[in-house]
């Protein structure tokens, strides 16, 4: 049997019918761009990460860009990021004008310490922002105390992840969320949000969205038309008390994996004390990746290569490149591989995927 990388459709089966009739509901109400859909999402968002604040965006990329500026980022300011990571999270920081600096990452985690962080520390640095990337939690707090820099917590994979009992998103100054449909909480179509406790932060966010404007009369900055629509909201609300469960399912997969042996083919992703991941993407290494890459996907596993060419060698960054080396991100890059996972993940796929690496 075939194996997806995503399985989107099974989760969502239960709840479909839930969905049409919401969405007509906003169809009917003929209300589609900031009305009570929207507020709603936000105030039971906010509530489920343990945030003052949640502002929905027009998806994750613009999330970044806007939370980046509102924590006080302007152009030509530098702002730390991993390589390993979706590009996005990069781009974010550039198309605003500021300028990313490429930092390297730990091994087991995939993400940003204090000390790769200061490592690429300079006195133009104006924030970090880092990546719980596949769903484990970076260390966000720890950054943000070792070099004293607002850190916006990049969490577009990691709705429903935890370190030391707080939600992913609310690690650092501010979070961003993805509802990209194939995230772990996916809308119809694109979505985005931001978190924070930060009153300020939150009202320039919430300005920054509808071009810079609180009240549709004076713009006060140059901002975005960048907004979660009724829809989107009105299916999040129906797919948002999932979470929990769906990433119980994932942290099962990912169990299943273990327990199949997948170690014994693969170096497995590793731990952090205190840190509940919500393993958007299980991401093992191996030496010969590419090699069990295509065995996988011969045997209908629908395996695939994440992320194999770091932010700083992609095209478009070149002129950020850095000086130095990235050696784990290079290291990374060129071993690991995203493996198939999802909520209903089953302990007979880990064992059929495992097959196909042994056959
Ligand atoms: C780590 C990370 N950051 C940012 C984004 C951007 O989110 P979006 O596609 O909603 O713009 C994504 C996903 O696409 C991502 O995986």
């Amino acid at each position: 049997m075939a194996v997806p990388l995503f399985d989107t459709d099974t989760p969502l089966a239960p709840f479909r019918e839930q969905i049409i009739e919401r969405v007509s509901a906003v169809i009917r109400g003929g209300h589609f761009i900031l009305g009570p859909e929207v507020k709603a999402f936000e105030a039971e968002l906010a509530a489920y990460v343990g945030a003052k604040h949640a502002i929905g965006v027009a998806n994750g990329t613009d999330a970044l860009t806007i939370a980046v500026r509102a924590a006080g980022v302007e152009p030509g300011d530098e702002v730390i990021v991993p390589s390993m990571t979706f590009y996005a999270t990069a781009e974010a920081v550039a198309a605003m004008g500021a300028i990313p600096v490429f930092a390297d990452v730990d091994y087991d985690t995939r993400n940003l310490t204090a000390a790769t962080v200061k490592a690429a520390q300079t006195p133009k640095t104006k924030a970090v922002v880092t990546v719980d990337l596949f769903g484990m939690p970076a260390l966000s707090a720890q950054i943000k105390h070792e070099t004293g820099l607002p850190v916006i917590e990049d969490a577009a994979q990691a709705i429903g992840a935890s370190l030391g009992g707080k939600r992913a998103g609310m690690l650092g100054d501010a979070g961003t969320f993805s509802f990209y449909p194939s995230k772990n909480l996916g809308a119809f179509g694109d979505g985005g949000a931001i978190v924070t406790d930060d009153d300020h932060i939150a009202e320039i966010a919430r300005a920054l969205r509808f071009h810079g404007s609180k009240d549709k009369q004076s713009f006060e900055y140059v901002g975005y038309n960048s907004r979660l629509d009724e829809i989107q909201a009105a299916v999040l609300r129906v797919l948002l008390p999932q979470i929990d469960a769906w990433c119980d399912g994932r942290r099962a997969g990912a169990q299943a994996y273990v327990d199949a042996g997948l170690g014994d083919h693969f170096k497995l992703p590793g731990s952090l004390d205190g840190a509940v991941p919500a393993w958007h993407l299980y991401v093992p290494a191996a030496d010969d990746a590419d090699a069990k890459l295509a065995k996988l996907n011969a045997a209908g596993v629908q395996a695939r290569a994440y992320y194999r060419t770091p932010l700083h060698r992609q095209p478009a960054m070149a002129q950020f490149a850095p000086a130095h080396e990235l050696p784990v991100t290079d290291e990374l890059a060129r071993t690991i591989l995203a493996l198939p996972i999802s909520p209903v993940f089953t302990r007979a796929q880990a064992d059929e995927v495992v097959a196909a690496l042994a056959a």
